[in-house]
């Protein structure tokens, strides 16, 4: 595995291979766990070749948000990437100068006002500017995004179908630790009862699931439901919202021909976390 610091430094790097193998491109903010690993996992069965990014956007941080904070754990992501047979990881310091790249992108705001865009204004410009640098510099065949921040990866997609980017986006299934907490960097930063609460986002979203699979449509009766089980373990979501899983359109009512996604967001502790499962109606 070799690391490269510098755009220039792995462009060299890819430069030859690039041309008989293909090359499958898992951006992070480091701090991996095995979420990532799934992803790492699924850009190795894929691809020839797999490009791990770590670097912490400042872009898509907001002003009181947890950027310092953010954990930081090279070795570590280092070691687990080594592990997991990764080909190169690019670890630049920095991506654009102090004051932030003059040209950025914009994700239209009907996909941007709701869910963690209501509460993180800037927050998807700052991601889709920061994964086009880092497609123009890696240029991969193939790139994997995780479903648990769907809103981001339904972002992304659009960013790589409007601007005809040519990579290819591969959506990992969310991976959950055995009693259904997805798996997140910030799940570090639950206590011990943060932890034990942070199980209702999950089985609130497993709720909705098997009130659809059971045949209730009604969007009123299926959140009161989650917000029970939420409420019941101390928590009062920043949302809670059932959306087309494409467009994000609010959805009033479920119905079996269309597709529909619910999505939370909660404040546990000092975590916020996210979480997202589809709904079916099959009756
Ligand atoms: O999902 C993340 O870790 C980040 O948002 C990403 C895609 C690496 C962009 O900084």
């Amino acid at each position: 595995m070799r690391v490269a610091h510098s755009a220039d430094e792995i462009r060299r790097q890819l430069q030859s291979l690039r041309k008989s193998q293909s090359i499958a491109f898992v951006p992070t903010m480091g701090c991996l766990h095995d979420g990532h690993l799934s992803l790492i996992r699924k850009a190795k069965a894929l691809a020839d070749i797999v490009v791990v990014s770590i670097y912490v956007n400042p872009l898509q941080f907001g002003a009181n948000e947890d950027l310092d904070k953010y954990p930081r754990t090279f070795e570590a992501d280092a070691k687990l990437c080594a592990e997991a047979g990764v080909d190169f990881i690019f670890h630049p310091s920095t991506l654009y100068g102090k004051n932030g790249p003059a040209i950025t992108l914009q994700a239209a705001a009907s996909l941007c006002d709701c869910l963690c865009g209501a509460s993180r204004p800037g927050h998807f410009d700052g991601v889709v500017t920061v994964v086009n640098i880092l497609f123009n510099i890696v240029q991969p065949d193939i790139a994997v995004f995780g479903e648990k921040d769907w809103q981001q990866l339904t972002v992304i997609r659009r960013m790589v179908s409007d601007l005809h980017m040519p990579v290819e986006v591969v959506a990992a299934e969310t991976i959950r630790e055995k009693d259904g907490l997805a798996m997140s960097s910030r799940n570090r930063y639950l206590t011990a009862d943060d932890r034990t609460a942070a199980i209702a986002i999950s089985q609130a979203l497993r709720s909705m699931q098997r009130l659809a699979a059971s045949g209730e449509s009604d969007i009123d009766t299926l959140k009161q439901e989650a917000l029970t089980i939420l409420a019941n373990a101390g928590i009062t979501p920043e949302y809670l919202d059932i959306r087309h899983p494409a467009s994000l359109k609010n959805r009033r009512k479920l119905n079996s021909l269309r597709p529909a996604r619910a999505f939370i967001a909660a404040r546990v502790g000092t975590a916020r976390l996210i979480d997202n499962m589809p709904l079916e109606l099959t009756q």
